[in-house]
């Protein structure tokens, strides 16, 4: 059996894989294995350990002409054609549940940071620009009794209304489907999407990326929210058009943005986002704790045994693929 692991995993965990088992391991530290690399490496793999900026699409299918297990050190799996996967009678496993309070925490993270100025903050101390204390200096939003609206109502969305009713806010979702449940178990309320932007005074993103949710934050929908308000994604980029982002942010339609994921990843230092003084912008970094990542790995690694062994996964993506 021969594994590959697409990026350089560092784990004690590594040492219960089989001895005999063939493990090939892209090294170069966060760098990503190259296309070339990954079609000529997955050609005779039985499984692969991959991640999110893998592309495993028709063309990384047709040379997997062995694989039988596909594991994602991540909870989103837009990067993989689930249907060749399903198709072909591959199961893909990904690592949800042990990363949602620490991408929560991000959430929250990005909440204060934009609300209280603390990058433009530390900036206008870097420049030396700090003569005295003053009455409305970097004065921001308040977090305690304001109202977050959370878009997508899933497992992380379920926990950072946990953590926002801590700070006595109120809690409105927007979701495809409706969930009565958790609606009277977190004390948290369905709104549509408009009703939800144009009451919140924080916006979190945790739709999942589709073609469903692709761009839709569009320049309509910021317009509805208050000058006052703040809009935060943990998501995926594509679901934000950032042309009107963009705009509305420098018009000073909303407050401020602060987003861990983007349309194009990495974004660029040039890119007009960038320049704005109200936008904090971190490297899609939403489960990066210590602590969570090695709980990812251990999680993948699982999934990868289980497949081999012909056993269900611990988390499947295409659960259909059983049915088969
Ligand atoms: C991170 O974005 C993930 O999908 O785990
Ligand atoms: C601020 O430092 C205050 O004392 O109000």
């Amino acid at each position: 059996m021969k594994i590959l692991f697409t990026r350089l995993i560092q784990s004690p965990l590594l040492e219960q894989i089989p001895k005999e088992y063939e493990v090939v391991m892209w090294e170069e530290e966060n760098k990503i294995m190259p296309r070339n690399e990954l079609l000529k490496e997955v050609s005779d793999a039985d499984a692969i350990f991959a991640n999110l900026t893998d592309r495993l699409d028709s063309e990384f299918f047709e040379h997997a002409k062995k694989l039988k297990i596909i594991s994602t050190m991540a909870v989103g799996f837009d990067n993989i054609d689930l249907q060749e996967a399903t198709k072909r009678g591959i199961p893909v496993g990904h690592t949800p549940d042990v990363l949602s309070e620490a991408v929560a925490e991000l959430a929250l993270t990005l909440m204060f940071a934009c609300a209280r100025r603390v990058v433009e903050s530390m900036q206008f101390i870097r420049e030396n620009k700090w003569e005295s204390w003053g009455p409305y200096l970097f004065a921001g939003q308040k977090i305690s009794g304001a109202k977050l609206g959370i878009i997508g109502m899933g497992r992380i969305g379920k926990i950072l209304a946990k953590q926002a009713k801590a700070l006595n806010m109120e809690v409105v979702y927007a979701n495809r489907r409706r969930d009565e449940e958790t609606e009277k178990a977190l004390n948290v309320q369905f709104r549509d999407l408009d009703s939800l932007l144009k009451e919140s005074d924080y916006v979190v993103m945790l739709a999942p990326a589709s073609e469903e949710t692709y761009h839709i934050m569009g320049y309509r929908e910021f317009s509805l929210m208050k000058a006052t308000s703040i809009f935060v994604n943990v998501s995926r980029g594509s679901t934000v058009d950032e042309e009107a982002l963009y705009k509305v942010l420098s018009e000073h339609g909303i407050f401020a943005a602060g987003l861990d994921v983007f349309e194009i990843e990495p974004i660029q230092k040039d890119h007009p986002l960038l320049s704005l003084d109200n936008v904090i912008a971190v490297p899609h970094i939403g489960s990066a704790t210590k602590e969570t990542r090695d709980k990812m790995v251990e999680i993948a690694l699982k999934n990868i045994f289980n497949g081999l062994n012909n056993e269900q996964l611990l988390y499947t993506v295409n659960e259909e693929v059983y049915k088969i």
